[in-house]
């Protein structure tokens, strides 16, 4: 049996401007998709989490092409990141996998490779992905990222926060596929160019001088960056009540900043704490509203 992880992420700035070409900035959290292989007659996954079977086999099978294995294998699926929308769960399933197996045929891979390969199955689950979450399942860290016009061709720089975030990590309770949310940009776009470019410009600045204010540990800047960014993402309509209703809670705990983070729809919110313990605040505040978080922190 070989072991690989793939580890989760949150998009602080830029998730879905991303996609069109506008950089992005992610950051790299400690919980992380666990998968296990051994050698099998047919493909087989084994999850202690709720999956999209038809996509995982789906997945597995595109991995395996890319990497050019004909064996097959039971895949125990298994770790702390939770399944939710806007964590890269998908992602962290892909390039996990992906280590597995180059551990069970002796390959010996670059991350530049594990991350090649693990694109080919997040494109299973996610459509036409930027490739900003394999990206951080492998390298992890926080990343200023921009998408290329091909894979190859994207490019990342490793950045240094001046200052650790507290952050909060919020779950809505709803899922919407993020290939569902990607499009639905898209068609945004498609039908009114002009409006769209505007809200894209106003995202790159914010990404830029998010940058600046993230090396600086500029704390109440990025918060407020934060909320500029949600306002442009509920522009473009990937946000729902859902995600307000999160992002009104903790700004009423005295949250720096909240936004969702991802896909939207639902899916995840994160929320900027000035320590740890205000943090806690939050977490009991969401508690309150029946909302499940958890505390994180990016350095
Ligand atoms: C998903 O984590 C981020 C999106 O921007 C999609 C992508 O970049 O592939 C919504």
């Amino acid at each position: 049996m070989t072991k690989g992880v793939g580890y989760g992420k949150v998009i602080l700035f830029g998730e879905h401007f991303v996609v069109h070409g506008c950089p992005a900035i992610a950051a790299g959290i400690p919980n992380a998709v666990i998968v296990e292989i051994e050698k099998a007659a047919e493909n087989e996954v084994l999850s202690d989490k709720k999956i999209i079977k038809e996509l995982t086999y789906a997945s597995i099978e595109a991995i395996q092409r890319s990497m050019g294995v004909k064996n097959k294998y039971k895949v125990f699926h298994s770790g702390d990141l939770p399944p939710y929308g806007g964590l890269g769960s998908s992602a962290g399933f892909c390039v996990a996998l992906v280590r597995a197996i180059a551990d069970q045929e002796d390959i010996n891979l670059s991350d530049e490779e594990v991350n090649k390969h693990a694109y080919e199955g997040e494109k299973v689950f996610h459509g036409n992905p930027s490739g900003i979450d394999n990206t951080m399942a492998t390298y992890g860290g926080t990343i200023f990222f921009k998408k290329g016009s091909t894979p190859r061709e994207n490019v990342f720089d490793k950045i240094k926060p001046g200052t650790s975030l507290d952050l909060v990590i919020a779950f809505s309770g709803k899922t919407s596929p993020t290939a569902k949310m990607v499009a639905s940009v898209k068609e945004m776009k498609d039908s009114d160019p002009e409006q769209f470019q505007q809200i894209y410009d106003e995202e790159m600045e914010i990404v830029n001088v998010a940058r600046h204010a993230l090396e600086r540990g500029k704390l109440y800047t990025i918060g407020a960056l934060m909320n500029s960014n949600q306002k442009l993402l509920d522009e473009v309509g990937v946000t729902d009540e859902m995600n307000e209703k999160i992002n009104k809670i903790v700004l009423n705990a005295g949250a720096l900043g909240a936004k969702l983070t991802g896909g939207g729809g639902g899916g995840c919110c994160i929320a900027l704490a000035k320590d740890k313990k205000h943090a806690q605040k939050m977490i009991s505040a969401l508690k309150k509203e029946g909302f499940e978080s958890f505390h994180t922190r990016v350095q």
